[in-house]
Parts: structure tokens; C-alpha cells; sequence
């Protein structure tokens, strides 16, 4: 499939726009070509990127010119992230009355924000993240009623952030202007947009209190904010209760600010909240019983605040939490028995608080001692502290003298030495050369805080901006429909459709691109041939059941769109090492794959498989080794599975292809006259699963035409006698391994050839295949990895 990567650069855009028939104006625009012209003369361009852009040719400029997209003449995008350009944005980008996507990210643009820029009713996504931007905000940016993404951040943007920033933009979906210097308060009329999913406002220097106008119940709208990250501002007053009315919130992040008081009960509320961060704050009062409402959490942090009273026992109702941290305030009393229950907990922090009694022994056998530290009546967590039982109780108030480096009260030590002038004097002495440690300590990490916090601004350059997930949320496109399910990162349907693609490959199903999306993320998307696909509802119901489906062997289905003109395209994760074909077939033989790569793959298929049959019920229908894409650690992910449920039944003449699998991976019986009901079954999909085995351990390729050194594999191999096994059959690569007379090449060769046996009922079930390449190989029944996918027996 992707054996021809065709090196093609476009944009998703254009896959969906340009329709055979629709006529396209080549010519750019008077006032366009002029504004271009005015802003390349405003950039500094040292790199000479837009030496193209020269005014001998205005018929040129919607065709040759980089960066620029246009539709019927008039300029739509302007992208030129990373390019190296100075200077500053020209005013009369405002002249370009059909610009919809502003990119220029990842610059070092100069200067202030063009005014004009709010007067572009067209504008829709706005990206001039990490450059050096400055002055404030202009105003009437929020009058663009399309807007939907607006990402300023890490500029050095400040003033006030504009009230109107969202009122008229009905459409926000994301506005970041983190990383910034901006000042004063948060406006309300962020409180108030029915569209705002992200809001990013955090590393500034925002004053005030987080307006208590949050609340959905106050505002009528459907509210559909997710992630609210506030840290790093100078925000005090109290934790609004109305936030906790905003249910759809995922994330809150209000770490490193001055806020006070206590944590309202209504919190517990946020059903969906998977993460909140009060870290550094000056919050108090008790934590209250109602964060254990708080079900879908998987982090909590209230680390440094002035937190008091007990750890509420609710908290063992959190069952996802994997990071908790409550470390630094004056928590009393004892460590619930039941913390112990939360089982996915991977990070425990409780010290510096007042605890006391004993740490439960199951939290000692899981957290080291650094969980507790810091709390003077708290033991049983280190050796050195162990718990004065009744029958020992001087072990507490005399600890021995060579704890002395670990003990928090050096005075009592010093008392009871006194007598002794010898001793006194050691004392003395280990005190100062720890006092002159602590010292040297205090300025190395000093340094390091203030060499990190230099580092932060630099490193925001160059990291990859992830995006938080998000489900079920339709996106915002004329006309278009885009649905994610969960997944590392978000887009909308104008970052979907403004990505640069390039065509991997193209299937009888439709046509696979590699997309970039605007920050950087990578997604594979595969445009389905409209003629062939079901029914927009039919599509729906069966799509989301793919865009379920989880497994790590399984490509995992991120989002779904539907364009206005019958377009559907599927969204997946972007898999870095390309096909199991290419890795197979495309190498010379100077890169010989170890047979435990192999072995890796073929359970890894063989799981995935498993999984897809049995709890899935989903069939692939065209399994191959084009299909099987590598990770980084050439771990497999089976992708195309269940495009067939997506696809009509009644495929016309020439479609039959489409539902029968590839040629070479083919099941006989699939191939037989189309009178009997040749449809594929689990059976067919084990045949093409021993196929890639055989190809796995003979190297070859069952290619369709004998003169692409394609073979019938199954045949093949059949015809070279067991005997002569170890020299013809195995992969060049693996002769030597395979020439130890080792038994178990055989029997996995032999395991391959009852997969591809002609008759479906003498093939085995997928996980069985899983299990018996586990038990050969690395011995034992490999029921520990197999639980999971296998509840039955077969
Ligand atoms: C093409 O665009 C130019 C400039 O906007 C315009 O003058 C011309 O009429 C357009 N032609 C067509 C066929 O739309
Ligand atoms: C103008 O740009 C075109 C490419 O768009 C290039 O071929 C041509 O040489 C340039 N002309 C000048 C005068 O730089
Ligand atoms: C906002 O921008 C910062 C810095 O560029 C980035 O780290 C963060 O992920 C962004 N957040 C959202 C929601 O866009
Ligand atoms: C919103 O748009 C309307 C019409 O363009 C304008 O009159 C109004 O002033 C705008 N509101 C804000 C707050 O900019
Ligand atoms: C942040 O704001 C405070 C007052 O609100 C001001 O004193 C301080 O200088 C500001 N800091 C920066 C870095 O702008
Ligand atoms: C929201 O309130 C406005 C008037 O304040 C009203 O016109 C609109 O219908 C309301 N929307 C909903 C969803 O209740
Ligand atoms: C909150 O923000 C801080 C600083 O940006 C970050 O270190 C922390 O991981 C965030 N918390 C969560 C839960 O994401
Ligand atoms: C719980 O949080 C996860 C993200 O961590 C999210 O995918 C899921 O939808 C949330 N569940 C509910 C019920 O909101
Ligand atoms: C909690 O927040 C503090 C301060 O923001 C941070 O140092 C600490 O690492 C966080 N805890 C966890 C478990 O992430
Ligand atoms: C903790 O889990 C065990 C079994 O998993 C259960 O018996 C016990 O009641 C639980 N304790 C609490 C406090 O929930
Ligand atoms: C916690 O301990 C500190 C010092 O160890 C003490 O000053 C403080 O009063 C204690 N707080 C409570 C609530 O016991
Ligand atoms: C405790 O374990 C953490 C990692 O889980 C490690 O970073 C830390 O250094 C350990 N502390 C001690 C005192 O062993």
C-alpha cells in the first residue's frame, strides 16, 4: 500500500474542495496580491523562503506562491510556520477579506498584533504561537464571528485581555494566550461563551479573582468548557462554587496562585473531572468528603496550601486515581487503612503534614519513605522509625545516635549528650558540617530552580503542543461534522482541513494521507471512497463503534468527519515506522530482522486479532502486511479493520475486491464462485493472519504477479519438502537461527500452515495462535499476558 509513497503535498483542504467539475479561478485578486506583497515587505526574511513571492507575476501567486492557499482568487490560508521570518505583521493583511487560517507560528515575529485583524469576517483560526509579539490585544479581534481557534500563546503580549475576546466570536473553540505578560482581570465574557472548550490563560500575570460567573446555571447556554488552566497568575479570593456547575470540565489547573479559603462541597459535582491541580496556594480548611464524588479523577494535587483537619476516607472512591498529592499542608490525624485500595495509584505524596500513627503497611510496601516524610508523629515507614510498640517505647524518644543525619531534633540529641564534653563537641561539629551541607545544598538547588525556570520560556519553543482530548464534540465547519473520540489531542475541523497531507497509499476502500495538523501533531487520515460508503446514519452508528475499540495492537480510531458534500474521513493515531510490507520488503539484506522482532509482531497480529474477533465481533476482511503498521518499538497496530461495516452491502460489479481481502491473502474459499455465501468469517481472517506469518519467516512477499518476486505462499512452502526446511524455507535473515535444528522454527512454521489450511475448519482461532507462539517460544502457558483477551476457552 504505501510501497509507492508518492512524495504529494496538499492540503486536506484542497482533497475535499477541488471536485472534478467545480472550476477553479486561478488568478489571484487585486487587493490580495497587493496585501501579500505589503507583508512580505514588512517580514525580515533571512532565509529568502519568500523569494518566490515577487511581483512579476500576480497569475503565479495562488499556484507557486508558499504558504499560500486560495479559493476562486482570493487568499484563504496563509501558513508559514517555522520559517525563520522577523519583522513584524503588516496591517494590510486586513485587505484580505477571505483569509480564514492565519499561521505563522513558531517565528520571530516582532511588534504589535495588526489592528486589522478583527475586521476579517472570514478569519477562523489564528496561530501565531512562540514567536515575540508584543503590545496588547486589539479589541475588535473578537468581533470575527467565525473565529474559532485563537493561540497567542508564548508571545510577550500584555495589558489587559480584551472583554469582547469571546462575546462576538460564537464559535471559540480554544483560545490560549498562556506564556504571556498579560495583566489585570479575567473577563467575564469568558464565562459566558457557549463554545469555549479550552481556555489557556495560564503563566501571566492575571490579577483578581476567577469571576464567579463561571457557572452554567447563571448563564443559559449549553457550556461546554473542558480545561480551564489558570496557573502561574497572581489570582486570589476563593474557589468559586459556581465552577462546579460546569460539568463537562476535564481539567482544572489553578496551581501557583494566591487563592484562599475552602474547598466548596459542590465540587464533587464535576463528574467528569479527571484532574485537578490547587497545588501552591493558600488554601484552608478541611478537604472535604466530596472530592470522593469526584469518580473519574486520576490526578489530584493540593499539595502547599494550609489544608487542615483528616484525609477524608472517601478518597478510596476514586478507583482511577494514579497521583495523589497532599504533601505541605497541616493535615492531622492517621493515614486511612483504605488508601491502600486505590490500586492504580502509581504516586503518593502526604509528606509535610501532621499526620500521625502508623503509615498501613500495604502504603509501606508500595511507596518508599519520601511519601511521608516530614511528618514528626507518622512511623512505620522506614527503618528508622519504626513504630514504638508497647513493649519498646525508648526505640521513639532516643533514636540511635547514628540516625542523627535523618533526625528532625537535633536539640533533644544535643540535651542528652551534654555530660559528656567529648561527645558534646562531635555533636557540635556533625551539627555545623551539616549546617554548612544544608547550605551548599540550598544554593545548588537554588540555582537549578532558577536555571529551570530561565529554561521554561526556551523549552516551550520546541516542544510539540499536545492538545487535550476530547469526546463526542461535534466540530464547527460549514456544514461539516467532526466527531473525535478520546484520544491525546484535539482538533477542529478547519485544523483538520487545513492540514498539509501527503498521500501514503490508496485501497480499493478510498485513499490514506499523513496529515500535519497546524501544531505539529501528526494523524493519518483515510478519505473512504463516497460511492462505496454507507449512509451518513448507518455510517455513525457503525463508525463509533470502531472509535471504541482499544487495544495495543489495534489503531486506535480518533475522529471521524463528515463534509458537506457526502466527504467522510477517518482520523487515526500516526504510527512512525511505516508498514510491516515495507519493514518485510523494503530493506536490503545487510539489515537482517531478528526472528524475536519477528515473533513480537506476529503475537502482537495475533493478539489484536483476538481481541477484534472476540470482544469486538469485528471482522477485518482485508488483513495484510500493508495493513500492519510498526511503532517506534516495532510493536504492531492492525489498522483498516471493520471498514467493511462501514461500507454498503450492495457493492456493485467491481467492488467485490473490496470486501474479499488481497490478493495473496485471499482464503480459497473466498475466491470461489460468487454463488455460495463467500463471505468473509473469523476463518478468513486467520488465513491471512498465517499468511503473514509465513511471510514473517520466509521473507517473501505473496505478491500478486509472479514477477514482482510475489508467490503464492501457502503453495510454496507446501511444495518444499518438511525435510529440507531449514535451508529453503526460512528468510535468508534467519537461516543461521533457524539452522540450529531449533524444533521450534518448525513447529511455527507448521502452526503458519494450519492457519493457511484450505479448509476454514482446521484453522485455529486467532488467540490460539497468540498462545501457542507464546508457549513456544518463551515458555510457560502465556496466560499472564493472555488474560485479558481471552475470558472463554475455546
Ligand atoms: C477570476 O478572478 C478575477 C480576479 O478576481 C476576476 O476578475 C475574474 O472575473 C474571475 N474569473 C472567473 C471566471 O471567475
Ligand atoms: C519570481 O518568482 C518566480 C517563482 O515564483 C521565479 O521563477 C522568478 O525567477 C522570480 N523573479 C524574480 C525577478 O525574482
Ligand atoms: C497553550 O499553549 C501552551 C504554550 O504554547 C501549550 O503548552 C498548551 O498546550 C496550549 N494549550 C491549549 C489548550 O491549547
Ligand atoms: C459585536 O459585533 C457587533 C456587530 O458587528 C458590534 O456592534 C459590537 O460592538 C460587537 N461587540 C463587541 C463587544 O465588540
Ligand atoms: C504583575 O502585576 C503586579 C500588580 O498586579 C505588578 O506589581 C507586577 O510588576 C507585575 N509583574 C510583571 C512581571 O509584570
Ligand atoms: C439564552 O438567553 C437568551 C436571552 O437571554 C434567549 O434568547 C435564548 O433563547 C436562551 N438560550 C437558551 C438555550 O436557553
Ligand atoms: C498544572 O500546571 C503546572 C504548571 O504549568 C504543571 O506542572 C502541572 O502538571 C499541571 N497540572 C496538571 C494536573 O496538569
Ligand atoms: C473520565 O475522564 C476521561 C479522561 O481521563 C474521559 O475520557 C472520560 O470521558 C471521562 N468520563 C466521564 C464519565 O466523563
Ligand atoms: C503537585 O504540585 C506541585 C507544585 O505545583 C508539584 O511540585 C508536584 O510535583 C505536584 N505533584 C505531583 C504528584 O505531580
Ligand atoms: C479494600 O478492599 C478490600 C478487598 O479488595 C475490601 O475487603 C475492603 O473492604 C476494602 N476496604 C475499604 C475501606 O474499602
Ligand atoms: C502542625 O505542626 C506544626 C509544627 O510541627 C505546628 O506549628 C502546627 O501547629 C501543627 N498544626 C496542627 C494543626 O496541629
Ligand atoms: C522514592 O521513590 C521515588 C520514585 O518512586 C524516587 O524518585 C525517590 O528518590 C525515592 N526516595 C527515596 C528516599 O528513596
Amino acid at each position: 500500500m504505501d510501497s509507492s509513497l508518492h512524495l504529494l503535498f496538499i492540503s486536506v483542504f484542497f482533497l475535499l474542495r477541488i471536485h472534478p467539475g467545480s472550476s477553479q479561478n486561478g488568478t489571484i485578486s487585486e487587493p490580495d496580491y497587493r496585501s501579500l506583497l505589503s507583508l512580505k515587505r514588512e517580514f525580515v526574511d533571512l532565509r529568502g523562503v519568500l523569494k518566490g513571492w515577487n511581483d512579476t507575476s500576480p497569475e503565479e501567486a495562488c499556484k507557486t506562491w508558499i504558504g499560500i492557499k486560495c479559493a476562486d482568487g482570493r487568499v484563504v490560508f496563509i501558513r508559514l510556520p517555522w520559517k525563520g521570518l522577523g519583522g513584524g505583521i503588516s496591517e494590510r493583511i486586513g485587505e484580505l477579506k477571505h483569509l480564514r487560517i492565519l499561521s505563522l507560528h513558531d517565528n520571530a515575529l516582532q511588534g504589535p498584533l495588526p489592528q486589522s485583524l478583527g475586521r476579517l469576517p472570514n478569519l477562523r483560526g489564528v496561530f501565531l504561537f512562540n514567536n515575540r509579539l508584543s503590545g496588547s490585544v486589539p479589541s475588535s479581534i473578537g468581533n470575527s464571528p467565525a473565529l474559532q481557534v485563537l493561540d497567542l500563546s508564548n508571545n510577550r503580549l500584555d495589558g489587559f485581555i480584551p472583554h469582547s475576546i469571546a462575546s462576538n466570536s460564537t464559535r471559540l473553540y480554544r483560545l490560549n494566550l498562556s506564556y504571556n505578560d498579560f495583566s489585570g482581570l479575567i473577563p467575564i465574557d469568558l464565562c459566558h461563551s457557549p463554545s469555549l472548550v479550552f481556555i489557556a490563560l495560564q503563566h501571566n500575570n492575571i490579577s483578581g479573582q476567577i469571576p464567579d460567573e463561571f457557572g452554567a446555571k447563571k448563564v443559559n447556554a449549553s457550556y461546554k468548557l473542558q480545561s480551564l488552566a489558570l496557573d502561574h497568575n497572581i489570582l486570589s479570593g476563593k474557589f468559586p462554587s459556581s465552577l462546579s456547575e460546569l460539568v463537562t470540565l476535564r481539567d482544572i489547573n489553578l496551581s501557583h496562585n494566591r487563592i484562599a479559603g475552602g474547598l466548596p462541597d459542590e465540587l464533587g459535582s464535576l463528574s467528569a473531572l479527571s484532574s485537578l491541580d490547587l497545588s501552591n496556594n493558600e488554601m484552608s480548611g478541611p478537604i472535604p468528603e466530596a472530592v470522593g464524588m469526584l469518580t473519574n479523577l486520576s490526578v489530584l494535587n493540593l499539595s502547599s496550601n494550609r489544608f487542615a483537619g483528616g484525609i477524608p476516607g472517601s478518597v478510596r472512591n476514586i478507583g482511577g486515581l494514579t497521583s495523589l498529592d497532599f504533601s505541605g499542608n497541616s493535615l492531622t490525624g492517621e493515614i486511612p487503612k483504605s488508601l491502600a485500595n486505590l490500586s492504580n495509584l502509581v504516586s503518593l505524596d502526604l509528606s509535610y503534614n501532621n499526620l500521625s500513627g502508623a503509615v498501613p503497611s500495604a502504603l509501606v510496601q508500595r511507596f518508599n519513605s519520601s511519601s511521608f516524610v516530614g511528618n514528626k508523629q507518622l512511623c512505620g515507614y522506614s527503618n528508622m522509625n519504626t513504630c514504638s510498640t508497647e513493649t519498646n517505647p525508648r526505640n521513639e524518644s532516643q533514636p540511635s545516635s547514628s540516625s542523627s543525619s535523618s533526625s528532625s531534633s537535633p536539640h533533644d540529641h544535643q540535651k542528652s549528650l551534654a555530660k559528656d564534653i567529648i561527645f558534646t563537641a562531635a555533636a557540635l561539629i556533625l551539627l555545623f558540617l551539616l549546617l554548612i551541607c544544608c547550605v551548599l545544598l540550598c544554593c545548588l538547588f537554588r540555582k537549578r530552580v532558577r536555571n529551570k525556570s530561565m529554561k521554561m520560556k526556551h523549552q516551550q519553543q520546541q516542544q510539540p503542543i499536545r492538545r487535550r482530548r476530547s469526546e463526542g464534540e461535534p466540530g464547527y465547519e460549514t456544514g461539516g461534522k467532526l466527531v473525535h473520540f478520546d484520544g491525546p489531542f484535539v482538533f477542529t475541523a478547519d485544523d483538520l482541513l487545513s492540514a498539509t497531507a501527503e498521500i501514503l497509499g490508496k485501497s480499493a476502500y478510498g485513499t490514506t494521507y499523513k496529515a500535519v495538523l497546524e501544531d505539529n501533531n501528526e494523524v493519518i487520515v483515510k478519505r473512504l471512497r463516497e460511492k462505496l460508503a454507507k449512509p451518513n446514519k448507518e455510517f455513525e452508528n457503525e463508525v463509533s463503534h470502531l472509535g471504541r475499540i482499544r487495544h495495543p495492537n489495534l489503531l486506535s480510531l480518533r475522529a471521524y468527519y463528515l463534509g458537506p458534500k457526502g466527504e467522510k474521513l477517518l482520523v487515526y493515531d500516526h504510527i512512525s515506522n511505516g508498514s510491516l510490507a515495507s519493514f518485510l520488503h523494503g530493506k536490503g539484506p545487510e539489515n537482517a530482522i531478528p526472528w524475536t522482532v519477528r515473533l513480537n509482531i506476529a503475537i502482537g497480529i495475533a493478539r489484536g486479532l483476538s481481541h477484534l474477533h472476540i470482544e469486538q465481533n469485528t471482522l477485518h476482511g482485508n488483513l495484510n502486511s500493508s495493513s500492519i503498521l510498526l511503532d517506534e518499538r516495532n510493536s504492531p497496530k492492525i489498522a483498516d479493520f471493520g471498514l467493511s461495516r462501514l461500507m454498503s452491502t450492495s457493492s456493485t460489479t467491481g467492488d467485490a475486491v473490496a470486501t474479499a481481502g488481497t490478493v495473496g491473502y485471499r482464503a480459497p474459499e473466498l475466491s470461489k464462485p460468487k454463488n455460495s455465501a463467500s463471505a468473509a468469517t473469523t476463518k478468513t481472517d486467520v488465513f491471512s493472519l498465517g499468511v503473514i506469518m509465513l511471510e514473517l519467516l520466509t521473507g517473501k512477499s505473496p505478491g500478486e504477479e509472479e514477477a514482482n518476486n510475489g508467490v503464492d505462499l501457502p503453495l510454496w512452502v507446501a511444495s518444499v519438502k518438511e525435510e529440507e526446511w531449514s535451508g529453503e524455507v526460512f528468510d535468508a535473515g534467519l537461516k543461521s537461527e533457524a539452522d540450529l535444528g531449533d524444533h521450534r522454527f518448525h513447529n511455527t512454521l507448521k502452526l503458519a500452515m494450519t492457519c493457511v489450511d484450505p479448509s476454514p475448519a482446521a484453522r485455529p482461532e486467532a488467540g490460539e495462535v497468540a498462545r501457542k507462539l507464546h508457549q513456544t517460544w518463551h515458555g510457560g502457558d502465556g496466560d499472564e499476558e493472555e488474560d485479558e483477551e481471552k475470558p472463554k476457552p475455546l
